[in-house]
């Protein structure tokens, strides 16, 4: 049977590193099934155009897919009526509740960390208001912490350090301030070794925990410090597009959005629009999205052959994009990957 993927670029650069991931996937040949590409629609163009950011047969995808790539969304930092993120919608509609972030460079200073970000909640559930006041307009947003999602969160994040070679979990939190809402995260997920069921499975993990301004203070100085670092919502977001700096370049940094039964790919950068339609995003970061969409379904050798191919490239040097100081299109650099494919 063949393996089905579904294609969401959505809008600006996603447009052109989503067809970069799937030349990859198609270079692997016979190390997948046949693979078979559904080309679906989302993001604020497709708004603006036809009143509907997320259509019904996208937030279906489950129904005809076994994965996704995302690319990435234009979406305004003003409010517009009847508009809303996609993507955030998505990750809610499936359930894909762990926004995994790996941040690795290939060269030193050596950095080897994965953000794992808490997916469905926290200040993204959108809940805000504006009312006007006999001093101005006021402005409140719900931040929502659960115990479920935290737990689920934090297991997570002890499974993916069980299976790396340092073994530690650090709780990024503001617990001293937010005491309520950042307490119950830290100690639900500090509570996870003892949870009934997990008998020891999780004792050889360390449990380190940091508050967020110093983490990310911490992982400019000394980011060799950390290992798995799970955080809620906003600062997983924060954090990994700080250590996305570390390692040279945004374009290099892959996610998966994962739930219990599906798995969508995304880099971590947006829509990029100061360079869209130049023909010179980094295709990196999508590529390696791809892999790790593979790593999850469990096609592990294809998954390590795209990113011995992506490191070889980097490693050499010659063929990259302006990001990385180098003067190559997005083209090129996919050219690139797939002739050490
Ligand atoms: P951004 O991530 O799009 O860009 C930040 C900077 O990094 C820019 O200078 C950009 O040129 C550079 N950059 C990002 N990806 C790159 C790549 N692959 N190759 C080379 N350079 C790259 O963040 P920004 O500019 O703050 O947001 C732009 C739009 O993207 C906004 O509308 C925002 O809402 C959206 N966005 C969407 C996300 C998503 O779909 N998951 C995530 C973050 C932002
Ligand atoms: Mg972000």
């Amino acid at each position: 049977s063949s393996l089905r993927i579904g294609l969401i670029p959505a809008d600006g650069i996603g447009r052109e590193v989503i067809p970069a991931a799937r030349r990859t996937l198609e270079a692997l040949g016979s190390d997948l099934p046949k693979l078979e590409f559904h080309d679906l629609l989302a993001g604020f163009d497709l708004f603006t155009k036809t009143g509907a950011a997320l259509p019904n047969e996208t937030i279906d995808i489950e129904g005809g897919c076994d994965a996704a790539l995302f690319g990435a969304v234009s979406s305004p930092s003003r409010k517009v009526a009847g508009y809303s993120s996609p993507i955030v919608a998505l990750r809610k509609e499936l359930d894909l509740y762990a926004n995994i972030r790996p941040v690795v460079s290939v060269e030193k200073p050596s950095v080897d960390l994965v953000v794992v970000r808490e997916n469905t909640e926290c200040l993204y559930v959108k809940q805000e208001t504006l009312t006007h006041t006999d001093s101005g307009r006021e402005a409140r947003a719900t931040r929502l912490i659960t115990e479920r999602a935290s737990r689920r969160i934090g297991t997570m994040a002890f499974e993916l350090a069980l299976a790396r070679p340092r073994k530690q979990v650090t709780i990024i939190h503001k617990s001293n301030v937010l005491s309520v809402t950042d307490g119950l995260f830290r100690e639900t997920v500090r509570a996870v070794p003892r949870l009934p069921g997990v008998s020891g499975r999780f004792d050889s993990v360390a449990i380190a925990e940091q508050i967020v301004d110093s983490a990310v203070y911490r992982l400019f100085r000394e980011p060799e410090i950390y290992d798995v670092m799970v955080a809620p919502n906003l600062y997983g977001d924060i954090l990994s597009d700080a250590a996305a700096a570390l390692v040279g370049s945004l374009g290099l940094v892959p996610s998966v959005n994962a739930g219990d039964s599906f798995v969508m790919g995304e880099p971590v950068h947006g829509s990029a629009p100061d360079i869209e339609g130049q023909g010179i995003a980094n295709p990196l970061a999508a590529i390696r999205s791809a892999a790790l969409m593979l790593r999850h379904l469990k096609y592990e050798d294809a998954a390590d052959r795209i990113d011995t191919a992506v490191n070889h490239v980097i490693r050499e040097g010659r063929v990259l994009t302006p990001d990385l100081g180098g003067k190559s299109k997005t083209d090129e650099v996919v050219e690139a990957v797939l002739r050490r494919l």
